[in-house]
């Protein structure tokens, strides 16, 4: 029940200083989803961006803005990123101790809701979760930064995820993106997709080579370049 390759440029790794034209740019070069990776210095050692840079770029295209909460407490600041345009929310399980409220808030505002797993978080933790997920991130790297090394091991973690996506698609027709963020670039995300993957954040992989390359960049990390 593999859906079609999507890609999920994170912004993490576009120009700050032009960020409304890097997702028009983006968007254009056929991106699926616009991932916005939100950090508090908190949560994780780096602080990126807030609701207000989520509003501010939300009229630069009608794309799914994919946003990644590394922060914690999470909870307080759920409505004011669906207010700036959120279209999916993904929370940690690691940044706090009601994860099924916070999903529950997610959904109770109208948004898709995700959970993302850290490297050293078992599949396990989305049991009594997994059931109000549209979306499980895979973590392929420490969150935090971006360009780092794709961890190997999230290979095996990937895979025991698409059993369980399937097994839920099987009993209940319910579909389940399988979402892989860090390190993915041409020579990883093949591998991500054969382990189960269907949905790819890239972000080094997609800005490099500046504007002119994006395109190809995403067609390729798509498996069509
Ligand atoms: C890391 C972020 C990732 C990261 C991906 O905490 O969640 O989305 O920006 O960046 P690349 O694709 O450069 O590894
Ligand atoms: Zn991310």
């Amino acid at each position: 029940m593999q859906q079609a390759t999507r890609i999920a440029p994170s912004i993490l790794a576009a120009d700050f200083a032009n960020l409304g034209a890097e997702v028009a740019a983006i968007a254009e070069a056929g991106a699926d989803y616009i991932h916005i990776d939100v950090m508090d210095g908190h949560f994780v050692p780096n602080i990126s961006m807030g609701p207000a840079v989520v509003s501010a770029i939300r009229g630069a295209t009608d794309k799914t803005f994919d946003v990644h909460l590394m922060i914690s407490p999470v909870d307080p600041y759920i409505p004011e990123f669906v207010d700036a345009g959120a279209d999916i929310v993904t929370v940690h399980p690691e940044a706090g101790a009601h994860t099924h409220r916070t999903l529950q808030l997610i959904r109770s505002l109208g948004k898709k809701a995700g959970v993302a797993l850290n490297p050293g978080t078992p599949v396990t933790a989305l049991d009594n979760l997994i059931e109000l997920c549209d979306l499980v991130l895979v973590m392929s790297v420490n969150p935090g930064f971006g360009g780092q090394s794709f961890i190997e091991s999230q290979l095996e973690k990937i895979a025991a995820v698409r059993q369980r996506i399937d097994a839920i698609a099987q009993a209940t027709g319910r579909v389940i993106d399988l979402q892989v963020d860090g390190g993915i670039n041409f020579e990883t995300a093949p591998r991500a997709i054969a382990a189960g993957a269907d949905l790819l954040v890239a972000g080094t992989a997609t800005f490099k080579g500046g504007p002119e390359a994006y395109a190809a960049n995403i067609a390729r990390l798509r498996g069509q370049g």
